[in-house]
């Protein structure tokens, strides 16, 4: 049977909203999933995933398939097994995965992502991995859901029930599963050594406090969701990591705001893009990577020279952002392989604020499904 949460019994504790509840719950949320795979000695427990030396020996491909929100943390999922585990990935929306040229067979690991676990594109994506003899793990909210069922390895996000049609709490645990896949797979490869394995497993304990402190962005989303509200497009750049987050924050202020939000690989804008920038144009920048911020700095530019409202998000740039930036959102330093986590909160509560500033209906936005059972 389907576990499906009860919108009316599940309590929004207060809060006016269950996605401001579940906004706020990501801390919690973040430790849940993390610290009960950690043990004392900074070892990763991952014991729904039984990949040991010579099974990773065996995966030549990694393909990491989802939709929506699941497959812009499949984006960041990428970035972090490629750069720890030195193994290729890459990323597919399902509903595009069964109709594209297929190269996968017994040494392809196919890594699911589904917060319900029952999102139909994704499930027939799961089908077709399994006839061509894929090792499935999938990452999932919900335990017994039909993805987990079916697949060899379960990856369980400890989220808890997420009401919201818009999800924030479990976007931000599927990247502390990529985090702890990443980490553990560079250690299985020996891409790592195993002192830098325990320093990163520290980096990331460290996380539910930094998103805790992260939180405190709130009030200056309000203020820029006041100046945005009514706003007939927004874009975000970024490069890299903070590209991934752009598509996350784009997705969030879509769908639930209605104004028309873009994202763009910062490079991307003099290749025509930069002609949809008019003066007050909405242009939120995402700046955590440290090796692109100078060419994300000119792209800054570019846009501020075309008469755009910049809004940056930056950990430990700011020196280097404010003469560009009409709005500067600060959020806490991190290893900045792990930012994103951080720098798609403001994301989210931007979104959320908007949404309730037009008067929109932020739980159930027009048009959309909590999951998608239909192909
Ligand atoms: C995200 O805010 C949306 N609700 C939607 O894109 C969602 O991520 C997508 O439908 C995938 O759902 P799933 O994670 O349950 O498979």
């Amino acid at each position: 049977s389907v576990i499906t949460w009860d919108m009316e019994s599940a309590t929004k504790a207060g809060y006016p909203h269950f996605m401001l509840k579940e906004i706020n719950e990501q801390p919690q949320a973040i430790s849940d999933t993390l610290l009960r795979r950690i043990d004392k000695n900074n070892n990763l427990i991952l014991d729904d995933i039984r990949l040991d030396e010579d099974e990773i020996q065996k995966i030549k491909d990694i393909y990491i398939v989802a939709c929506g929100t699941a497959y812009n943390a499949g984006l960041i999922g990428k970035y972090i097994i490629e750069n720890l585990a030195n193994l290729r990935v890459r990323v597919d929306i399902a509903s595009e995965f069964r109709y594209n040229k297929q190269f996968i067979n017994e040494n392809t690991l196919v890594i699911l992502v589904s917060q319900s676990g029952e999102t139909a594109d994704t499930l027939a994506a799961q089908k077709l991995a399994k006839t061509k003899g894929c090792r499935i793990l999938s990452i999932t909210n919900v335990v017994g859901s039909s993805v987990a069922r079916n697949s060899d390895d379960v990856f369980y996000t400890l989220a808890g029930p997420e009401i919201a049609v818009a999800s924030t709490k479990a976007y931000t645990t599927m990247l502390v599963a990529f985090y702890m896949i990443g980490v553990e797979l560079a250690k299985l490869k020996q891409e790592i050594s195993i002192e830098d394995y325990h320093n990163i497993v520290e980096k990331l304990k460290k996380l539910p406090q930094k998103v805790k402190e992260t939180l405190s962005v709130e009030k200056k989303c309000i203020e820029i969701a006041e100046k945005i509200k009514n706003s007939k497009s927004a874009f975000y750049i970024g490069r890299g990591l903070d590209d991934s987050v752009g598509k996350e924050g784009a997705l969030k202020l879509k769908e639930i705001s209605y104004i028309y939000t873009e994202s763009f690989a910062a490079g991307e804008l003099k290749h025509g893009t930069i002609a949809l920038i008019e003066k007050d144009t909405p242009v939120i920048a995402v700046v955590t990577q440290d090796k692109l911020l100078d060419k994300t700095m000119s792209n800054i530019q570019e846009v501020k020279a075309r008469g755009a409202y910049t809004i940056i998000i930056t950990d430990k740039h700011i020196e280097d952002v404010k003469n560009y930036a009409d709005d500067v959102i600060q959020i806490p330093e991190v290893y900045d392989m792990f930012s994103s986590i951080l720098a798609v909160i403001p994301a989210q509560f931007i979104a959320y604020y908007t949404s309730i500033k037009k008067g929109n209906d932020v739980d159930k936005p027009r048009n959309l499904a909590k999951s998608v059972t239909v192909e």
